[in-house]
């Protein structure tokens, strides 16, 4: 029987099946636990689940020399540091795959929500806005027919342009790693951004990124926050230099409801809800129970991310 903390509460039946075989030890509130209380109730563990919203650095692995094995319940990793965890050869487990579908699900319905400009007529009805039917009133743009820029070529990606292309009669340029994104962006009416956060990534819709779209082509991120340089992106949206954009992730997360970003127009910020549904946070809770298991009895993870230096 292992030791493990688990950062917190999650849907379905995972932690109960990690709890049959180990010593669980479950952070119970809704909000992440803060640094010095991770670092303290990580220090005697050999396992741990963290959440994005966790920060796994040097410091933290430093202070838990019994850690095996690091689970996180996410498809990406920025919030671990991968290298020092394979440096002390922890395994870092993540859940791919099981999101990628949800996950594209959203990013389509930010781009109608946003294009149709759904927000606003919701809010023009519960306002006693809505006069009658208008011919010219809360005109959006047509999603099908339009031309998607997709930057990133992984699974989640590919999900948005086959939806996009199958669905939607589009017309889909991929931009991958190492692509000038440039020419696909002159040509896009819409821009989704599925890429990992990484040095390389950070800051990547930049002033010119924006600038190398038209002024009606629209932004959608479900990627995460800090890889648009939100006051670059709130100056484009203030000076009408694109549409709009529609944002599932932020830096920093969760925005405060004060931050000058809001004040843009043309924008919808959601909570990071990209892989919110019942089963896939259940099917990301059992990969990522797996991947724990898995670490816990020196097994390999079935997704572990990156890859550890062999001894
Ligand atoms: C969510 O954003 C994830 O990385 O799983």
């Amino acid at each position: 029987m292992a030791r493990c903390f688990v950062t917190r509460e999650l849907p379905g039946g995972a932690l109960a099946r990690l709890a049959a075989e180990h010593e669980v030890d479950v952070w119970p509130r809704r909000t992440p636990p803060p640094p010095d209380v991770l670092r303290e109730r990580v220090a005697e563990a050999e396992g741990l689940l963290c959440l994005l919203t966790d920060r796994v650095d040097r410091g933290l692995l430093d202070g838990a020399p019994r850690l095996r094995v690091v689970s996180n319940l996410a498809v990406g990793a920025d919030n671990v540091d991968v290298a020092a965890a394979a440096e002390r050869g922890i395994p870092v487990g993540y859940t791919p795959e099981v999101l990628t579908e949800t996950t594209a699900d959203l990013a389509f319905a930010l781009m109608l929500a946003v294009a149709r400009r759904l927000p606003e007529g919701e809010r023009a009805v519960r306002a006693g806005e809505w006069l009658t039917w208008e011919p010219g009133w809360l005109l959006g743009r047509d999603v099908h027919g339009a031309t998607l820029a997709v930057i990133g070529a992984g699974r989640i990606g590919g999900a948005v342009a086959r939806r996009a292309e199958a669905g939607f009669g589009m017309t889909v340029l991929r931009v991958g790693r190492g692509d000038d994104p440039r020419p696909a962006l002159a040509r896009a009416d819409f821009v989704s951004l599925h890429v990992p956060l990484s040095p390389q990534t950070r800051g990547l819709v930049d002033d010119a990124f924006l600038a190398a779209m038209p002024p009606t082509a629209y932004l959608v991120n479900t990627a995460r926050g800090a890889i648009v340089d939100q006051d670059a992106l709130a100056r484009a949206l203030r000076e009408g230099r694109i549409a709009g954009a529609a944002l599932d992730v932020t830096d920093p997360e969760p925005l405060p409801p004060d931050h000058p970003l809001l004040a843009a127009p043309n924008l919808i910020v959601l909570p990071h809800l990209g892989s919110a549904t019942h089963a896939t946070r259940e099917r990301m809770a059992d990969l990522a129970v797996d991947n724990l298991l898995a670490g816990l009895v020196d097994k390999p993870l079935p997704h572990a991310f990156g890859s550890i230096p062999s001894p």
